[in-house]
C-alpha cells in the first residue's frame, strides 16, 4: 500500500550563532497506513526535529516529505498550516492544553479550528472517542482539575477529534507515572487497532515501544536500526 508518511534524504540544520547543528543527516522513513511507529534514541539525536517535520510544523533544510499524498516542499507556509490541520493530530509530552478552557472547551476549540470556525464532528464519533478515553465524565474540567493521566488522555481526545490521518506523538508518557503511562499507551494501541489509526510516537519507554508495530533506532540524525 503506498505510504501515508513519506521522507527522502531529510536533512535539517540549525543555525545557533555561527554554528551550524546537523540535527538530521538523510532520513529516510516511510509509515504505511495503520501502522504504529515508535522512534527511540538517545537525547539529542533529532527525534522530535523529525517528528515536527513530518507534521509541518518545521520545514527541513533538503529532502522530502510527502503526507497523505502530499508534497511539502512546494507548498506555501497557509497551505502547509492547512495541510497540517486537515491531516495531523499531535500529542506532546506537556499536555498543552488551553488552561483556561474546560476539557470540552479544549476539544471544541480543536473541532473549530479544524472546520474553519465550525465543527465537522458528529455526536456519535464524539461520544465514542471520549468513552474510549474514558473521558465523559470530566469534560466540566479544567486541565488543573485534572489528574496528569486525564489531561493526557484530554490531549489525545483533542488529537484524534478530527479523525487526522496521522496522530504524531511526542512521548506522551514521559511526564507520567507508571500507572497513567498504562493507561495512555492502551489508549494508542486501542486507537490504532480498533480506529485503524496511523501513529507515529517518539519514546524512551521500551513497555511504549513494545505496542509498536515497528520501531525506529536513531543516532546523530540518522535512522541507524528498525526492528
Ligand atoms: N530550535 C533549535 N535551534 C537550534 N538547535 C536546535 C533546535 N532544536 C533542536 N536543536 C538541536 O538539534 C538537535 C536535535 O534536537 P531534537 O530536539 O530533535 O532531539 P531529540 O532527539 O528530540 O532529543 P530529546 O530526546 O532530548 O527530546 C540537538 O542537537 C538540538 O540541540
Ligand atoms: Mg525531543
Amino acid at each position: 500500500m503506498d505510504a501515508i508518511l513519506k521522507t527522502e534524504d531529510l536533512k535539517m540544520t540549525y543555525r545557533v550563532g555561527k554554528v551550524d547543528v546537523n540535527a538530521l543527516r538523510g532520513v529516510n522513513l516511510s509509515v504505511a497506513p495503520g501502522e504504529f511507529v515508535s522512534i527511540m534514541g538517545p537525547s539529542g539525536c533529532g527525534k522530535s526535529t523529525l517528528l515536527h517535520i513530518l507534521g509541518a510544523l518545521l520545514k527541513p533544510s533538503a529532502g522530502r516529505v510527502i503526507i497523505d499524498g502530499e508534497e511539502l516542499a512546494a507548498m506555501s507556509d497557509a497551505s502547509r498550516t492547512d495541510l497540517r490541520r486537515r491531516k495531523i493530530g499531535f500529542v506532546f509530552q506537556r499536555f498543552n492544553l488551553f488552561p483556561t478552557l474546560t476539557a470540552e472547551g479544549n476539544l471544541k476549540l480543536a473541532e473549530h479550528i479544524h472546520g474553519n470556525g465550525r465543527s465537522a464532528v458528529d455526536e456519535n464519533t464524539r461520544r465514542e472517542i471520549l468513552q474510549l478515553l474514558r473521558l465523559e465524565n470530566k469534560m466540566r474540567h479544567k486541565p488543573l482539575e485534572l489528574s496528569g493521566g486525564e489531561q493526557q488522555r484530554v490531549a489525545i481526545a483533542r488529537a484524534i477529534i478530527n479523525r487526522p490521518a496521522i496522530i504524531l506523538a511526542d512521548e506522551p508518557t514521559g511526564n507520567l507515572d507508571t500507572e497513567n503511562s498504562t493507561i495512555v499507551l492502551d489508549m494508542l494501541r486501542k486507537l490504532n487497532r480498533e480506529l485503524n489509526q496511523t501513529v507515529v510516537m517518539i519514546t524512551h519507554n521500551p513497555e511504549a515501544a513494545a505496542i509498536a508495530s515497528r520501531t525506529i533506532e536513531m543516532r546523530d540524525g540518522m535512522i541507524v536500526k528498525e526492528r
